[in-house]
């Protein structure tokens, strides 16, 4: 890696002019400024690079030519690296023979027997573009199979899908009839009795309860085993989003860990290596009802133009073979783990401890940033980020990839002692005397 620091001190009146502009120009043509929202200016520091030129590994570069160790890339898409050669490699060779024809392509079945071997609970599965749309199967298969309206879903667990059903239930519902809101229902992750009141209060009315099978906090023991027994006593469907599990906590999904396996599972992300391939997978009683081999109503499931291009599906297949071949799972855990060492020592270091913490698993790692009466707090958040980009290090998380070396874990660790300096200086002099520019914001809220 060239030297981050020296390059990274010095932010030029040239660069701001540029990102400034850059900025503005964006705001105007793109509503946000960003195609999507969690990569938006309001979710980082101002000094954070207001586009990103390119990456190689775990490192990424600004239009200046400025260097960075990025966490939680692409949204957690790229789980293996940016521009991961065997997957390049596979998309180009692919690119060239042609991307979307008016018959299937061979690729199709070939991806989906590699991806059923790799998921043993599915017995079929569907691939498209990305993770709302699987989730969106999900929900209609199940509503399809059970006759019944209502989704109930983990409130613990913050997105599911950009339809409407989810996108109703946030702050940010503004264009959502009321009438789909009211088809949705919540229940709380670790609380069986909860869940088994609201089917009691919705009684054959609830299709499909969706959930991540973990987030930040783990299942208590029997919990996974206790929602399953109660989803299906009660006639609905079990839907395990796995977006961000799949290929993360275990490469056969969290549902493989946690031995409990749902009838219809989603996962996408780190599928492909941030190309856009998801997957709704689960048992064939349910997923032949988008089919025709049955006689009963047909489920319009998953079909769209794009959904199976080849390039795309070359780069999910190439992503599940580096995933046999080599041990990605055991590296992402043991980058993050000795991450989390460091930073935990650095925590303790600057006495932070209650103010800043880690929280899911060392694969995952997610900081929380907490104020001087240790309430969750956007600005100590913007100035934690903000001391992180300063050095060299764009973390909205410290989700890790298989890319990143333990030099980068370690040099991140040497940023964060240093972020942390200012963090307790701030908390004892006020963080407003250090933070430049805006606090960050949630993504879903109702007004700007
Ligand atoms: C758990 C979970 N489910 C579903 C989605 C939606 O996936 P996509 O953004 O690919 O539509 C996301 C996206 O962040 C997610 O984190």
């Amino acid at each position: 890696m060239a030297n981050t620091m020296s390059t990274h001190a010095m932010t030029t009146d040239d660069h701001r002019d540029r990102s400034r502009h850059l900025r503005k120009k964006s705001h105007r043509l793109i509503p946000g400024g960003s195609h999507t929202y969690a990569k938006g200016d309001d979710q980082f520091p101002e000094q954070v690079p207001a586009v990103i030129s390119h990456g190689k590994g775990c490192h990424v570069w600004d239009l200046d030519g400025r260097e960075f160790i990025e966490y939680g890339m692409g949204l957690r898409a790229v789980a293996l690296g940016h521009a991961f050669a065997p997957v390049v490699d596979a998309v180009t060779r692919e690119l060239s023979r042609g991307t979307n024809f008016t018959r299937p392509s061979p690729i199709e079945l070939e991806c989906a027997e590699q991806f059923l071997e790799l998921v043993p609970s599915a017995e079929m599965v569907k691939f498209c573009k990305d993770g709302s749309h699987a989730v969106d199967g999900a929900v209609r298969l199940s509503r399809a199979y059970t006759g019944r309206d209502l989704v109930a879903y983990c409130s613990d667990h913050p997105f599911f899908s950009t339809s409407d059903w989810f996108i109703g239930t946030t702050e940010m519902k503004a264009g959502v009839p009321e009438a789909i809101r009211r088809l949705v229902v919540t229940f709380r992750y670790n609380d069986l009795s909860g869940l088994e009141t609201l089917f009691a209060e919705h009684p054959g009315q609830i299709a499909c309860v969706i959930m991540e099978p973990a987030r930040t906090e783990e299942p208590e023991p029997g919990y996974l085993e206790g929602v399953k027994r109660i989803v299906h006593a009660n006639g609905a469907l079990l839907a395990y989003d796995e977006m961000i599990t799949g290929f993360r906590w275990n490469k056969r999904g969290a549902q493989h860990l946690y031995g409990v396996t749902p009838d219809l599972s989603t996962f996408g992300k780190a599928l492909a290596n941030g190309f856009s391939v998801s997957a709704l997978a689960g048992r064939r009683e349910f997923m032949r009802l988008g089919g025709s081999d049955h006689d009963g109503e047909r489920v319009f499931l998953l079909s769209t133009t794009h959904g199976a291009e080849t390039h795309e599906l070359a780069a999910a297949m190439a992503t599940m073979r580096f995933y046999d071949n080599n041990p990605v799972v055991d590296t992402l855990y043991a980058r993050g783990e000795r991450l989390r060492r460091g930073f935990e020592s650095a925590v303790q270091d600057h006495g932070l401890t209650g103010y800043v913490d880690l929280a899911s698993r060392d694969c995952n790692l997610l900081f929380g940033t907490k104020d001087t009466e240790k309430r969750p707090s956007q600005a100590f958040r913007t100035l934690f980020m903000q001391e992180l980009v300063n050095r060299g290090v764009i973390a909205p998380s410290f989700v890790v990839s298989y890319s990143h070396t333990e030099p980068d874990v370690d040099r991140t660790i040497e940023v964060v002692h240093q972020a942390l300096h200012t963090y307790r200086l701030a908390l004892e002099n006020g963080v407003e005397n250090y933070l430049i520019g805006r606090s960050v914001k949630p993504v879903f809220r109702r007004c700007s």
